[in-house]
Parts: structure tokens; C-alpha cells; sequence
């Protein structure tokens, strides 16, 4: 099993560090634009394999793809980060092209890897990546989700008092402050509804609280967050290449499903390693499916900004 992240950033080196010490592969390569970054924290990282008791051999490489060749799953970071008060939407016009470079560069090396996309605005990235590589569609996943259920979990868990991993909560939709859809109704503290727990307020709060959640760090750090982003990309990373089968909110292409289509969006997934396999229909209200129809919509739109840039 060989792994590559693309970006050596505080994202893609805090995916490259939860994944080595998850021990997910024997080769990982991390490469960035950056002369010496990469090469840099990969050897900062294999220093604390002793120290952790990992096996996992970090390559860094400056922008050399030839070092990535074989890889089975590549994760894409690469590009700006936003900073306080912008918007993952603002992000398009520089990290398109660069995300477009990444995804060529991958497959030419790598021509059966799986791709993972966490790069902003990330449900645009998906689409462009999917688009220009002309890949299946299962083996391209956005990953905003997973970090949006987590912050989702953590907003809950502060008003339950209780443990985050007792809770399962989705958030559906776009992996934008506005686009993305916290699903109150399903959420559940070991299998109790949280409305039973809840007032309709509080609920509406955590809701509220989990679509800022980016940008509420965002404020706070200056530059957007590594810790959730990077554990939930090596989460999903797991699930590919231990084949767990778990089913996560993954951005993916759609064709009818959540009556959508052309469009990659954030729904419930089964992650294995095929990529992902299966869309889960969890059958959204009337008042749901016109929120999810409203975000395609946005997505949409920030789609349509790639027919405007020269790729
Ligand atoms: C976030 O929400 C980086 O988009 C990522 O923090």
C-alpha cells in the first residue's frame, strides 16, 4: 500500500501524520511546490516513528511525481487556505488550476489511484477533478463531510455533556457556511433522537454553530484548521484501504441520486476499497431535500465560475 498526499501544508502534513501513525501504509510520499517543505516534515514525522511506534517510511519530494509512481490513494491539499472573512468560494480561481496540475501529475504516475480531494471550495475541486481526469466516479471523493459531521459531533457533544463518539450526526450538502445541511432530525446519542434531549433552540444553535465552524477558526487562527480537517481525511483514507466499509458523508457525483445530477455534493457513502461504493438514500424530507436542492444550486453556480478560467 503506498499513500501520497499532495500539499505540505499544516492540512496535508496533519493527514500525512495521522496517517502514519495509523500505520495505513508501508510508503507514503508527500510532496509540495515549496522547495524543502516536504522533504522537511516528512523527516521531522519519521523521527517520531520511534517515539510512536509507526513503521510508515515518509518520502518528501519537491513537486517530483516520479517518486509518487504506484500510489493507491492520493490525497489533494494543495492550494490556498482562506483567511478570516473570506469565504471557501473566494478560493477558486488560484486553486483550480493547481488542483487541475495535481490530478494530471497523480494519474500520470499513478493510473489506478484513488483521489481524494480536500483543496477549496472542495465540492468545485471534486467536480474539476472528476471533469478533467475523465476517472470513474468512484474513485474521486471529496472530503468535507466527515470534518463538518465531526464539528457537527463536537457542537452537540458541548451542549449534551456528553461523549462525541456516542453521537452519530450527518451534515449533507455543500462543504460551504452556507451550503452545507447539519441533519438535526437524524442525529442520535446512542440511538436516542437528540430532539428528545434538546429544545428546538438549542438545536437550531448547534446547527448554526457547525456551518460557521470553519470560518469561527478560521478568525481565530488567521489561517483555516488542520487538526479536524486532517484527522477526517485520514479517516476516510482508512476506510479505502482497510476496506471498512464505512459509511460517510463524502462529496460525490451524483446522477438522480438526492435528485440531482452533474453536480459533486456531500451524501452518505460507503467507503471501501473500490473508493466510494454505494450511496446511501436516506430519505430527506420535503423541507430537506428543498435545503440540499438550494445547495446544489450554490454549487452550481461556483461550478460554473471553471467554464470562465483558462485551465
Ligand atoms: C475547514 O473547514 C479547511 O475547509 C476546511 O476547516
Amino acid at each position: 500500500m503506498k499513500i501520497t498526499v499532495v500539499g505540505a501544508g499544516a492540512v496535508g502534513a496533519t493527514v500525512a501524520d495521522n496517517i502514519a501513525r495509523k500505520q495505513l501504509c508501508h510508503e507514503l510520499v508527500l510532496v509540495d511546490i515549496k522547495e524543502g517543505i516536504a522533504e522537511g516534515k516528512a523527516m521531522d514525522m519519521n523521527q517520531t516513528a520511534s517515539l510512536l511506534g509507526f513503521d510508515t517510511r515518509i518520502t518528501g519530494s519537491t513537486n517530483d511525481y516520479t517518486k509518487t509512481a504506484g500510489t493507491d490513494v492520493a490525497v489533494i491539499t494543495s492550494g490556498i487556505p482562506r483567511k478570516p472573512g473570506m469565504t471557501r468560494e473566494e478560493l477558486i480561481g488560484t486553486n483550480a488550476s493547481i488542483v487541475k496540475d495535481v490530478t494530471e501529475n497523480i494519474l500520470k504516475h499513478s493510473p489506478n489511484a484513488i483521489i481524494v480531494v480536500i483543496s477549496n471550495p472542495m465540492d468545485t475541486m471534486t467536480y474539476l477533478a472528476l471533469k478533467s481526469s475523465g476517472l470513474p466516479k468512484n474513485r474521486i471523493i471529496g472530503m468535507g463531510g466527515i470534518l463538518d459531521s465531526a464539528r457537527f459531533k463536537y457542537y452537540l457533544s458541548q451542549s449534551l455533556y456528553c461523549s462525541p463518539s456516542d453521537l452519530h450526526a450527518v451534515v449533507v450538502g455543500g462543504h460551504g457556511d452556507t451550503t452545507m445541511i447539519p441533519l438535526t432530525r437524524l442525529a442520535t446519542l446512542n440511538g436516542n433522537p437528540v430532539s428528545n434531549l434538546l429544545s428546538a433552540e438549542a438545536l437550531d444553535k448547534v446547527a448554526a454553530d457547525t456551518m460557521v465552524g470553519g470560518a469561527t477558526l478560521t478568525k481565530l487562527i488567521g489561517t483555516s484548521a488542520w487538526y479536524a480537517p486532517g484527522a477526517a481525511g485520514a479517516a476516510l483514507v482508512e476506510s479505502i484501504v482497510r476496506d471498512q466499509k464505512k459509511v460517510f458523508p463524502c462529496c460525490v457525483s451524483l446522477n438522480d441520486e438526492y435528485g440531482q445530477n452533474d453536480i459533486c455534493l456531500g451524501v452518505p457513502v460507503v467507503i471501501g476499497k473500490g473508493g466510494w461504493e454505494q450511496i446511501v438514500d436516506y430519505k430527506l424530507t420535503t423541507s430537506e431535500q428543498e435545503a440540499f436542492n438550494k445547495s446544489a444550486e450554490a454549487v452550481r453556480s461556483m461550478n460554473s465560475v471553471l467554464a470562465t478560467l483558462s485551465l
